[in-house]
This record gives structure tokens, C-alpha cells and sequence, in this order.
């Protein structure tokens, strides 16, 4: 059973009807531009065929019930007196629930059924994905217009002010504005968006390493807290603002002011907005061997520069790109644990497939789950056959 269809069984169990709506939110992986987002830079992320289903119907009074099928939990809460209680998902549908109301909107409640197929802490957005789905749900409850950058936005704020995670833009955008057979080029300062079609002849493969990552949070708060200091050292809004020129020739100054390590995660973030400009060209002239290149030198920088790879990242990342068909393998998200990405050639795909898995688990002791993965649309309301619905009432 699909994760839609588990949801709308067990809405049905529990509430005796069928749901009056379904809303999906996509999970993502991000081909390249890692750590850039919290710095106002480019990120080139797709939206793939992994998401969280909520099944729903509206209520009367302004209360959420709901029940999650992946962690066999309930949660309910009155929309005028939110409150902080134990960390878990349920802090995410409160928190979106806040930063909605915070913006100014009217919403009313609703009971439903979560069901997803994205896996938790595996770095391929799962927060996000719940955040999209539930402001969804909230915007189609309450009639309220489905503007994506606006949502993802608010998502955001929900997850930084909320949660307490100081997230940048990447996830939420992506899960809200995502296109089928597209990745998208986001500039986080500006927030504009260019989709990018994906080149032929390969596909994204998602390598799941099978570690989940400890103690990300803190790690992730210091390396943008590393970013900040750097910026203000160059006395510049954001390291957007730095070029590599105009890096090197201050690097001394900076390791000696600031230390050695606050000069590489600079380079870091100097290098992959670079990086992600040039993909951009070299998918848009076809340059497949130019833009796996640049995939292998993105997880180099994260390994090296920003320190936040880690010894099953590295293994899968270094099997899949010495395997025949691979262009070039990263990891992808925060780090430290969750997922790689790779380039494969559509005809190696199978092989490709079979021979990392036993590569790694060769390496590490640890099976590898590698899914082939398709560029999806973004959060939207689907239709019980599945299909999303994309009048412009509800999209636009
Ligand atoms: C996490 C964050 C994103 C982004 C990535 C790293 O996924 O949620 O905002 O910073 O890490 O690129």
C-alpha cells in the first residue's frame, strides 16, 4: 500500500468516513549547493517521488486531531493557546500552526491521518515535508490562496522560531515549489527561482548510507554561527557577497584574525556558490562529465572545508564514483549521516545499483538502500487517484 492509501484506510478506521481532502508535500535531495542557503547563496535542490500524505477533513471548532501512522502517535491542540510540549512531530504541526497565525492569516481546524515515505533524520527534508503538508492542509481548510514562496517561508519560520532549528530557505522552498522533471535553481537572497530541466540520459540516484546523524543540530548552528563571522569580517551581509579572489587575498588576515577553520568554511561556501553557477551551465550545454565534476568537488570541500561529512558519507559517496555509469556522487543536507546523491547513466542504472551496495556494505559492514529517483511537484492537493490537482485556485 502506498503511503496515500495507508492514510485515507486509517482516516477512515478512526473517523468512520472517508477524508474530505488529501494534501502531499514532497521530500528532496539537493544536486548541488550544500551549506549556501544561511549564507544568501544558489542552491539546486528537486522535489522527488518521496512525500507526507495527510488525509483530512475540516472541523468545526479550531482544534487539530491527528494521528501519525509512521510513529504510531497522536496529537491534538487548540489553535489559540499552542504550547510547547515534548520536541516531537508534533511540535511541527504546532509550529506551523503558530508561524500561519503570526503572519496574520485566520485558519480553522481540522483531523486527519500523516502517512509518509520519506525517511526520518535520513537528510532528504522530512521535517520540511511535514511542515509543506500541514500548511497545506491549514491553507485548504481555511481558503486561504496558495502562494509557495510564502508557505515555504513561513515553514521556515516555524522551523527556526518554533522548533528551534536555524534552517535556511532550501527545504521548505523546495517541498513548496517544486516541479515534475525539474531541478530548481533558488537564489536564497532574492528568493527568485529558475527551474532546470533535468539533462537526459541519467538519473538521480539517492544513496542512503543507513547512519543517521547525532548531535547535527548543534554542529549546524556552529558552522552558520562560523559563516556569520566570516561575513562580518569581510564586512559583508552574507558570504554571498564574497568572491574567491577576493578570499585568497585577505586569507591570510582571516586565519589570522578569525583561525584557519573559519578560512575553509568560507572557502566552502565562496567555492560551492561558484560550483552551483557552473552546473547550472553545464546542465543547460548537456555537460554531463563537467557537472559530475563539479558533484565530486562539492563533497571534497564538504569533507575537507566544512567538516561535515563523515566515514559512511565518504565510503558510499567514493564507491558510487568509481562504479561504471556514476558522473559524480556528494552528500547531501546537513551531514554526518542520512544520504548521498549520485549521477548514474539511465542504461547502468541496475548495475550501478547492485555494485555500490556491495561495495559499501563491503566497506562498512552496512547495507545501502539505493533508490532511483524522479523529479516531483511540489506541495499540492491530490486527488484520491493520486494525481495532483493544479488549478490555478489551489496552485498559485
Ligand atoms: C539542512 C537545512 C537546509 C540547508 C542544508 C544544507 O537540510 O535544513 O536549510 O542548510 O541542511 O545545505
Amino acid at each position: 500500500m502506498t503511503p496515500q492509501e495507508r492514510a485515507v484506510q486509517e482516516f477512515q478506521r478512526r473517523f468512520g468516513a472517508a477524508p474530505s481532502l488529501i494534501v502531499r508535500a514532497p521530500g528532496r535531495v539537493n544536486l548541488i549547493g550544500e551549506h549556501t542557503d544561511y549564507n544568501d547563496g544558489f542552491v539546486l535542490p528537486m522535489a522527488i517521488d518521496r512525500a507526507i500524505w495527510i488525509a483530512l477533513r475540516a472541523r468545526d471548532d479550531r482544534r487539530v486531531v491527528a494521528h501519525t501512522l509512521d510513529l504510531d502517535d497522536n496529537t491534538e491542540f487548540a489553535l489559540e493557546a499552542l504550547k510547547h510540549t515534548d520536541g516531537g512531530w508534533s511540535e511541527y504541526l504546532k509550529g506551523v500552526a503558530w508561524a500561519i497565525q503570526e503572519e496574520g492569516y485566520a485558519i480553522g481546524g481540522w483531523e486527519g491521518v500523516v502517512a509518509g515515505d520519506v525517511p526520518i533524520g535520513a537528510g532528504l527534508a522530512s521535517s520540511a515535508a511535514l511542515e509543506l503538508a500541514t500548511a497545506r492542509a491549514f491553507a485548504a481548510v481555511s481558503g486561504l490562496p496558495w502562494h509557495p514562496p510564502t508557505m515555504a517561508r513561513i515553514c521556515q519560520r516555524a522551523e527556526n522560531e518554533w522548533v528551534g532549528i536555524r534552517c535556511g530557505i532550501m527545504d521548505q522552498m523546495i517541498s513548496a515549489a517544486g516541479e515534475a522533471s525539474h531541478a530548481l535553481l533558488i537564489d536564497c537572497r532574492s528568493l527568485q527561482r529558475r527551474p532546470v530541466p533535468l539533462p537526459s540520459g541519467v538519473v538521480v540516484a539517492v544513496l542512503d548510507t543507513g547512519s543517521r546523524r547525532s548531535l547535527v543540530d548543534s554542529a549546524y548552528n556552529e558552522r552558520r554561527n562560523q559563516c556569520e563571522a566570516a561575513a562580518r569580517f569581510f564586512g559583508v551581509p552574507a558570504l554571498r557577497d564574497v568572491s574567491l579572489p577576493e578570499l585568497e587575498a585577505r586569507a591570510d588576515e582571516l586565519k589570522n584574525q578569525l583561525g584557519e577553520v573559519i578560512y575553509r568554511r568560507a572557502r566552502h561556501v565562496v567555492t560551492e556558490n561558484a560550483r552551483t553557477l557552473d552546473a547550472i551551465a553545464a546542465m543547460e550545454r548537456g555537460d554531463l562529465v563537467a557537472l559530475g565534476s563539479l558533484l565530486d568537488a562539492s563533497h571534497i570541500s564538504l569533507r575537507d572545508d566544512f567538516e561535515v561529512s563523515g566515514k559512511e558519507l565518504d565510503a558510499l559517496a567514493s564507491c558510487a564514483r568509481w562504479t561504471d555509469g556514476c558522473h559524480g556522487a556528494r552528500m547531501i543536507g546537513a551531514g554526518f549521516g542520512g544520504c548521498a546523491v549520485a549521477l548514474v547513466r539511465t542504461e547502468a542504472a541496475a548495475s550501478f545499483s547492485a555494485r555500490v551496495a556491495a561495495c559499501y556494505e563491503a566497506a562498512t559492514g552496512i547495507p545501502a538502500a539505493i533508490t532511483m529517483s524522479r523529479a516531483a511537484p511540489g506541495a499540492a492537493v491530490v486527488t484520491r487517484s493520486g494525481t495532483i490537482r493544479t488549478d490555478d485556485a489551489i496552485r498559485r
